[in-house]
């Protein structure tokens, strides 16, 4: 695959990643059909659609790519990429009128993240990565924050929807709020890494996350200079479920306080 092929993918991750981001945020207050996956882990009707313009504008022009789509599982041909999608990632959020979420998409070519896009609907913000040349919000190129005291800093996390991994991160926020200047739990996770490619949190860190809430961000976040590791600050991949992505300089410091 050559760059001007990962570019095209890319154009079109940011094309329909902001289509299907206007789709929300214009249906935002209509009534929509809410269910369940779980007690507390809801699918909106707008998941759905938001999903059905996006696999169907990949697939029109890229009938080989494969998809793996949050809600509808894999999807697409057989071909070398793979296009990493949630639809609207901070469903919760959505469902309350909380505006923090966004539309998340990943472009793997055999196996490796080359580029991702994250689209905040709300701010309009166009948050996107390709590997080797940097990552943008908008037009304009970002970074992460020089920060270098965990005790000036603002880092964020997320709670799973599984239950049993609640306990585990109570323990982990606990110490560390006493070490940082805050900790925010904004409830979607594709914006707050994009959040710490961006500068505005210094880190982030979550326990039980899954492909399509980071394939995108990790980019993101590793093209505008940050460090991502598991918590333990050992290597990571999309296919983990644990991890802490900072601006690199409180990594260490951040990563012993959460292997505690
Ligand atoms: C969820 C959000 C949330 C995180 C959960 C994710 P969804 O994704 O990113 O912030 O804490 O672990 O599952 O369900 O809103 O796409
Ligand atoms: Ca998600
Ligand atoms: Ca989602």
């Amino acid at each position: 695959m050559n760059d001007v092929e990962i570019e095209e993918f890319c154009l079109l991750a940011q094309k329909t990643a902001t289509q299907a981001g206007r789709l929300l945020e214009t249906n935002r207050t209509t009534e929509f059909d809410i269910s369940k996956k779980g007690r507390i882990n809801l699918v909106t009707e707008m998941d759905l659609r938001s999903e059905k313009l996006i696999v169907e504008s990949i697939l029109a022009k890229f009938p080989d790519h494969q998809i793996l789509a949050e809600e509808k599982g894999v999807l697409g041909g057989k071909g070398p990429v793979r296009w990493i999608i949630d639809p609207l990632d901070g469903t919760t959020n959505y469902a309350h009128g909380y505006r923090f979420y966004c539309v998340s998409i990943g472009i793997e070519v055999r196996g490796t993240v080359v580029a991702g896009t994250v689209y905040d609907p709300v701010t309009e913000e166009c948050f996107w990565a390709i590997k080797n040349h940097g990552a943008y919000l908008n037009e304009r190129r970002i970074q992460v924050s020089s920060e270098t005291v965990l005790g000036d800093s603002l880092v964020s996390t997320g709670f799973s929807y599984d239950e049993s991994q609640i306990t585990a991160n109570l323990e982990h926020f606990s110490r560390v709020i006493y070490e940082t200047r805050a900790i925010r739990r904004d409830g979607a996770a594709a914006l707050d890494l994009c959040y710490v490619a961006c500068g505005r949190f210094d880190g982030f860190w979550e326990l039980t996350l899954h492909p399509w809430d980071v394939a995108a961000g990790l980019l993101i976040v590793q093209e505008a200079g940050g460090s991502i590791t598991r918590l333990d600050g050992s290597p990571c991949d999309i296919d983990d479920q644990e991890f802490l992505a900072t601006n690199g300089k409180i990594h260490s410091a951040l990563s012993r306080l959460l292997s505690r």
